[in-house]
């Protein structure tokens, strides 16, 4: 598939050292939006913002976000488009590509994600398909490096089935030079193209079905709902899930400094309880602040601007 444009479609597309632009420049629009400055570097460009599915996050913060940078958004969704009444994908991205500057999608089906893409002359961002919500884990990314710094060298834990946000885990640790240590009972196991993708990174990737071995000494313990969106077994789920719940006992097994990380919504009492969501070492606002500051600087990257 030839593409025309920039898109942020996945983050194995990518090389260290664009994700580390991408990352820097994050960091350095967060400093000047806290010191009041909001560069408008995006003056007038129009955002189409696409939700087949529900969010809070990526909806507000890629909203805001464009406002702060001087441009514009309109809010979709896929049921009063025509896309409801069977015109293609890629119809509607040859269209938008004549209205708008860029666009934003949530959609559960990736090769949707993939065939927008392919027929679209703008950029299209990825808000979250099935298959990887990158979005997300450069915002958890960016929010690691404020408390502790570089990734490099630390051990991520992951608790839970495998989704969507692992599977960008997966992706990130191929080039950050983390560790990524995956407890997921076999029932919710990771998908052939998921288990591809791990065998790739190598030895920097572990899998297992065991939550105590997977949180030990870990700097970094993430966990996400037990049914995302499009799942349709919930009473299964959270029967086979139990054991993956991360409580205080679980969660002391982890380093002392370990931080959590949930992408939210979280559902307290299932994956995660109170006492480690509000917990001292818990970051998952400043994780869902950061949306907005990533997003800015990938919608900059996306139009060309790499920089202030
Ligand atoms: N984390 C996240 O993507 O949240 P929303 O579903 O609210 O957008
Ligand atoms: N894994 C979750 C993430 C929500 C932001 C889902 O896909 O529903």
């Amino acid at each position: 598939m030839i593409m025309t444009a920039r898109h942020f479609l996945d983050l194995k597309d990518f090389s260290f050292e664009q994700l580390r632009s991408i990352l820097d420049f994050a960091h350095e629009l967060k400093r000047r939006l806290k010191a009041g400055e909001r560069p408008r570097l995006l003056e007038d460009k129009v955002l189409a913002m696409i939700f087949e599915r529900q969010s809070t996050r990526t909806r507000v913060s890629f909203d805001v976000g464009m406002r702060q940078l001087g441009g514009q958004t309109l809010m979709l969704t896929g049921q009063e488009m025509q896309l409801a009444r069977e015109e293609t994908i890629e119809d509607t991205a040859r269209v938008m590509s004549r209205y708008v500057d860029a666009i934003m999608i949530r959609i559960l089906s990736h090769d949707d994600l993939l065939d927008l893409a392919g027929a679209s002359t703008i950029p299209v961002i990825n808000g979250l398909t099935r298959r990887s919500h990158p979005c997300q884990v450069m915002a958890d990314i960016q929010t690691f490096e404020e408390h502790r710094g570089p990734l490099e060298g630390k051990k991520v834990a992951w608790i839970g089935d495998s989704n969507n946000v692992l599977a960008s885990w997966v992706h990130a640790t191929a080039l950050f030079g983390n560790k990524l240590a995956i407890a997921c009972p076999r029932e919710y196991w990771p998908d052939q193209g998921l288990l591809s993708d791990i065998a790739e990174v190598g030895d920097a990737v572990s899998l297992g079905t065991d939550p105590h071995a997977a949180i030990a000494d870990a700097d970094l313990v993430i966990t996400d709902t037990w049914v995302s969106m499009g799942d349709t077994d919930e009473g299964e789920r959270r029967r086979i899930l139990k054991p993956y719940q991360v409580n205080p006992r679980l969660f002391s097994q982890a380093a002392t400094d370990a931080l959590f990380m949930h992408c939210l919504p979280a559902h307290r009492g299932d994956e995660v309880t109170d006492e480690v969501i509000d917990g001292p070492q818990s970051v998952v606002f400043d994780e869902a602040e950061n949306r907005l500051h990533i997003q800015k600087a990938i919608l900059c990257w996306a139009f060309g601007i790499e920089n202030l």
